[in-house]
């Protein structure tokens, strides 16, 4: 084991605890300059709407997706085993975080391995980075889906948070081809997924050219790997990378803006960063998204238990009825045909790519 490996755990629970405890959001996801065209007689009942969709051939009872945070530490297992069961409870998917330390020290495997155990039924997406898929290929894939009897690999793309670690690896070169190789050679969906930078329309074509199935767009706004490394690094004394975080803090794609450039391009779209409600998922949903992901914001109540993350899928889950409901939906099908107002930045932005 490297002495980098070594402290995979570490870090692990340092990101955790950071999320809890700092503001790490940075940027602006852009929900606020995006309108859905409200329906004053919607001819649709609230309490009959259905948010059921199918995602990569798997029945979902809502568009929500919990984004892959945790496992790797001991202590975070507890909080894989409470978001597991909220997504076999509401019938929603789940992503687990970088299963690298489990896949360097087996005695950490259970901290994944728990997410199936306790959502027998639910959409689950294994992960890995795709530096680790470079250097250790199919083996590495197949082991980390089997850990979790997977229904798909997410492979996370994470150059900002890498650029300021001092463990991180600088060297991208070769993973579009290892993308490529895996996709040819695997029989389950892979996901690329970005963690908060965006992914922009060429990179979107870039990575359905090299035959992936579904894309996370991981947008700027929500979350920030910038601002975590950042405190991260200032709390070693390393004051050249905690600047270093803090002017990258700016860097990225809003989320709305990702959405849009990639979904033009295709599908299916998975859409995070900085989506906070029923009503974000709404949105998302408009401009071209089929799930919308959400990691911070589920983060506190996991920590806290199961009742209170229960609680608080199930007032997500109620903000998007309403938001259907407004917009005269009775299914997500018939959401993703209305029409979005933009305003702003929003606007400009779209406008300048064409996207408008
Ligand atoms: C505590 C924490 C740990 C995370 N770890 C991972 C990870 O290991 N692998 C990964 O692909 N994404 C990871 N993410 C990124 C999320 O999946 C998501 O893309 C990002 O946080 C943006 O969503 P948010 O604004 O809702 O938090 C992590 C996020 C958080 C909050």
């Amino acid at each position: 084991m490297t002495n980098k490996e070594k402290l995979t755990p570490v870090r692990k629970l340092d990101h955790i605890r950071i999320c809890l405890e700092e503001e790490i959001e940075r940027g602006w996801p852009g929900f606020d300059e995006v309108h859905l065209s409200h329906c004053a007689l919607p001819e649709c009942n609230l309490d009959e709407l259905t948010t059921k969709i199918t995602f990569l051939g798997h029945d979902f009872e809502a568009p929500l997706f919990i984004a892959g945070m945790t496992g790797g530490h001991p202590e975070t297992k507890e909080i894989n085993r409470r978001l597991a069961r909220a997504a076999e409870r509401f019938g929603i998917g789940m992503g687990v975080g970088s299963q690298r330390a489990a896949l360097v020290d087996p005695a950490l495997e259970d901290t994944f391995s728990v997410v199936r155990e306790e959502a027998p039924h639910a959409f689950l997406a294994a992960n890995l980075g795709i530096v680790q898929l470079r250097e250790h290929g199919l083996e590495w894939v197949e082991r980390a889906v089997e850990m979790i009897d997977a229904n798909a690999i997410a492979i996370h793309v994470n150059f900002l948070q890498e650029a300021i670690q001092p463990e991180g690896d600088h060297d991208a070169t070769g993973c579009t081809d290892a993308l490529a190789s895996l996709c040819r050679d695997f029989d389950l969906p892979v996901i690329v997924k970005e963690t908060g930078s965006g992914i922009s329309a060429e990179t979107a074509r870039v990575c359905w050219n090299a035959g992936v199935s579904a894309i996370d767009v991981g947008g700027w706004g929500g979350t920030s790997w910038a601002a975590i490394e950042g405190l991260r690094a200032a709390a070693r004394g390393e004051s050249g990378l905690a600047r270093l975080g803090e002017v990258f803090e700016e860097w990225g794609i809003p989320t709305v803006v990702s959405i849009c450039e990639a979904a033009s391009t295709g599908g299916p779209i998975i859409a995070t960063g900085g989506i906070r409600t029923g009503l974000h998922m709404a949105k998302a949903m408009t401009l071209g998204a089929d799930l919308s992901g959400m990691a911070l914001t589920l983060l506190p109540p996991a920590v806290e238990g199961e009742e209170a993350l229960f609680q608080k899928i199930g007032e997500i889950n109620h903000e998007f009825r309403v938001a259907m409901f407004l917009s005269g939906s009775r299914t997500p099908a018939e959401l993703c045909s209305k029409r979005a107002y933009f305003t702003g930045t929003i606007r400009e932005m779209l406008e300048h790519e064409g996207g408008i």
